[in-house]
């Protein structure tokens, strides 16, 4: 019997896809440049579930046709790589699927070489990190209809399972499923930093033990907040230090690493004129934080406010950080779920936003219950611009409104940073500014270098003498 699915790329996410795959019924035959990863698969299933090949040739006979190869290697040129290699064995009709954190763009530019031969190839953006691969992480697959619909029964099996429906939908040609997924990174990364923004205030300006902190988490996690990145943080904040018996949260370095997909997200949103504030301060957050040295110097140096001691009644002000950062979050997808239509508009993609959030419910690593909310948005108001407009955001955020300003104002007296919680609200106001002072630079353009302007009450384009 031949093998249903080949996977090339053996490291932990591709090992785990492989066996995620092999549980539920499929031939998996697996590959690896290096036989050393194939070896480990191997001994860890006693060889049992997956079927080793250490010759590309002989893995790729081995697979029914048409064929279809899932590659999970190192995102940039590994890629071109094996897919060079792969080529002179496959025939027209078999299809390569990349399940790796590709730029949207190298997807395209292979969709675009491959298609020419025959061969299909989608562009894979597949979350839920190792744990994900295994169990069934969100899947997010682009390229042709036709080309993914060879794959589905394989890729909707793999998937993670929400009330009976899979996290897994086809997203649109070409390069949009990768897309997709580099803007769900943007998303991770913002919603990440506007948790430690919540959490910062808890510990230094309510001045709570990190276990209550903790158990705050676990509270919120139960209500409207109920999201993976809420409950995996109670998690870490309960997490003690085995060489210290410290909490370990203490005892880690404060420089964030990142592998680039949030910079692509910002990078594609500067690029074509998107607002995605938030997200772009999450990144240069993280760039910030990588100044450990400089900022270890500054604060030698550079004073904050003189701050009264004033007491804040404990209950009043936790229930305010929730809903500075329920109100945080919502703007951060906001501006990701903005994205996503602009983009969509302007390639003519037809991203399902409906169903974008509800893929996102399961296996992903911005799971939470909040998608359903964003998803019903969607749902009846399909060409939704922003979801800040859409009437159940807008009514809750109007309540919510209060507690985000309350606490930004009390972190910025008192010389706390809250680069997100900031720019969030700074987003909500600036959106529902219907007249800014955007006449005011139009002017300045207008002064310094005759760049002209348009008027509220006339149609047409104006220069003014101003000197
Ligand atoms: C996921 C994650 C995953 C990953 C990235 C982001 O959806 O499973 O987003 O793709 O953790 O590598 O990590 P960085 O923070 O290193 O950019």
């Amino acid at each position: 019997m031949r093998n249903t699915i080949g996977v090339i790329g053996l490291g932990v996410m591709g090992s785990n896809i492989a066996l995620n795959m092999a549980s539920k019924g499929e031939q998996v035959a697996v590959y690896n440049y290096t036989r050393d990863l194939t070896d480990q698969l191997v001994q860890k299933t006693g060889g049992q579930t997956v079927k080793p090949y250490y010759e590309l040739e002989d893995f790729v006979q081995s697979l029914e046709k048409p064929r279809k190869i899932f590659l999970m290697v190192t995102a940039g040129k590994p890629v071109d790589s094996v897919i060079d290699s792969l080529v002179p064995l496959l025939e027209e009709g078999d299809v390569i699927m990349d399940g790796g954190n590709s730029h949207y763009e190298d997807t395209e530019r292979r969709y675009d070489s491959l298609k020419a031969k025959g061969i299909g190839y989608l562009g894979i953006g597949i979350s839920g990190g190792e744990v994900g691969a295994l169990k069934g992480p969100s899947i997010m697959p682009g390229g042709d209809r036709d080309v993914y619909e060879k794959a589905a029964p394989i890729l909707t099996k793999i998937a993670a399972q929400v009330g009976g429906d899979p996290c897994c939908v086809y997203i649109g040609p070409k390069g949009a499923g990768h897309f997709v997924k580099m803007v769900h990174n943007g998303i991770e990364y913002a919603d990440m930093q506007l948790i430690a923004e919540a959490y910062t205030f808890l510990r230094e300006k309510l001045l709570l033990p990190i276990d209550e902190i903790a158990d705050i988490f676990d509270t919120w996690n139960q209500g409207e907040l109920k999201s993976y990145l809420i409950e995996i943080t109670a998690e870490i904040l309960r997490k003690k230090d085995e060489r210290t018996g410290a909490p370990l949260i203490d005892v880690i370095l404060d420089k964030t690493g990142q592998k680039g997909t949030g910079k692509w997200t910002s990078l594609q949103a500067v690029d074509n004129g998107i607002p995605s504030s938030i997200i772009t301060e999450s990144l240069f957050a993280r760039y910030l934080s990588s100044l450990k040295d400089e900022r270890t110097a500054a604060e030698k140096v550079l004073a904050g406010p003189e701050t009264e001691e004033r007491h804040l009644d404990q209950n009043v002000w936790i229930d305010r950080v929730r809903q500075a950062l329920y109100m945080g979050k919502v703007c951060a997808y906001a501006q990701g779920f903005a994205q996503y239509k602009m983009t969509s508009d302007l390639n003519g993609w037809n991203l399902p936003l409906k169903d974008i959030a509800l893929i996102f419910r399961g296996g992903c690593i911005i799971r939470a219950q909040f998608l359903n909310l964003i998803s019903e948005a969607f749902d009846k108001q399909p060409d939704l611009s922003n979801l800040l407009v859409a009437p159940d955001f807008a009514e809750k955020l109007k309540e919510y409104q209060s507690g985000l300003r309350k606490v930004v104002c009390e972190g910025i007296s008192s010389g706390i940073s809250f680069p997100c919680l900031s720019t969030a609200l700074s987003y909500y106001d600036s959106y529902r500014t219907g007249r800014s002072n955007a006449n005011l630079l139009q002017a300045q353009r207008d002064y310094f270098g005759a760049h002209t302007y348009e008027r509220t009450d006339m149609e047409g384009v104006f220069h003014t003498d101003w000197h």
